[in-house]
């Protein structure tokens, strides 16, 4: 997504009411350039999702119980000045307005907001986000980047990334395509991402891409001891919308010579290079596949709404359990989804007792095409409803890692006197 045009716009909301929060996402849910990276449920919480996530645009509530939406906007454009503040508030008194503009908010809503009203606005303002993002990154951008272009180097400021491993016990459920479209679309130049190709055997992320694989991972796992960031340059494959790929071994049998424990590492080596490690895998359920569950953050676990596939992820959760994979790691999504096929995500969610959290609608010609083409959807067709299901998705995704972020937060906080007592 290079083209300025094409950029979208991440939109950051804040309100303590649920439903609030719901129907503003509600709102935006069906514009293709609009994506809800997050929703705060206080103003706390608003600043910390703000840093870490850097939206374009924040939707803020003005009465919330631990903190003003005045004062949240203040600290909130101190840590990311790009950001554009839209306050949203019941009440529509001048002084509300005044003190909002004083403290930077770039406009005023009152609510319930008006879709038309809403999405104008937003729209309207992410120019001001993305030109103001743009002259904060050149102006703050390191002389000399070690690393690969867009891999920002070994960014000792930037957290360990996060991997995000796509699964599905049953081939041919969408895997790849699922997996090489979401890291097109969580690759921007805030967040760098890399997409591995963990089917050792039959790995078929580079012809997704039309990508010509000059190196593969076994690249890599030759020079072990020595990989640096030069070596990263080299062996990773640059899409031409500036991601980067480290694609299979080019032929079957060469998967034997990378083990369990080098792909451990090399995942984590691009975890300090990437926020993002994407990881699409084989459906066996072997060393290599653990190891890459090991690693992974979140689970990303792909189902199709028909009998077998249905069958086997009761086996998948049946076997995450007795790994003792934590639930909450674990992201279900329907692909292929068919109003005609009879089986609704509702009825798949209750069968196998757990919540689907996507769903990809089915679309044989236009993901048939894409991949013929090897031009994935969310780059040809970005108003499709296969590119909104994944761009929910990568929302979806974000919202979850923040909710983790926070939730270990927390019991770093009730561990504290625990440690200091005794
Ligand atoms: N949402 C969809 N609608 C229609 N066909 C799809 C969809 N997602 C994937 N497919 C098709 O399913 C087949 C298998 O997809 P793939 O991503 O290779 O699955 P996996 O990696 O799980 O084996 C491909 O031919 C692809 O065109
Ligand atoms: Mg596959």
């Amino acid at each position: 997504m290079t083209e300025a045009a094409e950029e979208s716009i991440r939109v950051l909301i804040v309100d303590d009411f649920a439903e609030t929060r719901e129907n503003i996402r509600k709102l935006l849910q069906f514009e293709s350039d609009i994506v809800v990276v997050g929703a705060a449920r206080s103003g706390e919480e608003a600043i910390e999702m703000a840093s870490d996530m850097k939206p374009d645009i924040v939707l803020m509530d003005i009465n919330m119980e631990d903190m003003d939406g005045i004062t949240a906007t203040e600290t909130i454009l101190s840590k990311v000045p790009f950001t554009q503040v839209i306050v949203l508030s019941i009440q529509s008194e001048q002084d509300y307005m005044r003190r909002a503009m004083m403290a930077g908010a770039r406009d005023f809503i009152v609510k319930p907001p008006s879709s038309e009203e809403l999405i104008a606005t937003i729209r309207r303002l992410s120019v001001f986000a993305h030109d103001k993002r743009r002259e904060f990154e050149r102006s703050t951008a390191p002389l000399a980047a070690d690393g690969p272009p867009g891999a920002g180097g070994t960014d000792s400021h930037r957290p360990v990334g996060k991997v995000l491993a796509f699964y599905s016990p049953k081939g041919g459920v969408g895997c790849t395509t699922i997996a090489t479209n979401i890291a097109l679309a969580f690759d921007t130049e805030e967040t760098p991402t890399v997409l591995v190709d963990g089917n050792l055997q039959f790995g078929d992320v580079s012809v997704f891409l039309n990508l010509q694989s000059k190196y593969s991972i076994n690249d890599l796992t030759a020079r072990m001891d020595d990989i640096d960031s030069e070596i990263l340059e080299d062996v990773l494959l640059l899409h031409e919308n500036g991601l980067r790929v480290l694609a299979a071994p080019p032929r079957p049998e060469m998967a034997d010579e990378v083990s369990a424990d080098q792909i451990r590492t090399i995942i984590q080596f691009l975890r300090r290079h990437f926020a993002y490690v994407i990881v699409d895998t084989a459906s066996a359920m072997d060393d290599t596949t653990l190891a890459i569950l090991d690693t992974a953050d979140l689970l990303i676990a792909i189902c199709t709404p028909d009998i077998p596939a249905i069958k086997d992820a009761r086996h998948l959760f049946d076997l995450l359990h007795i790994l003792e994979f934590p639930t909450e790691n674990v992201c279900f999504v329907l692909n292929k989804m068919d109003r005609k096929g009879g089986i609704s995500a509702e009825a798949v969610g209750e069968n196998l007792k757990r919540e689907v959290e996507a769903v990809i609608p089915l679309d044989e010609r236009a993901v048939t095409a894409s991949i013929n083409k090897g031009i994935p959807l969310i780059l040809s067709d970005r108003s499709s409803p296969q590119s909104r299901a994944i761009m929910q998705l990568m929302g979806t995704i974000k919202q979850r890692i923040a909710d983790a972020e926070e939730q270990a937060q927390e019991e770093e906080v009730k561990e504290r006197p625990r440690i200091l007592g005794r």
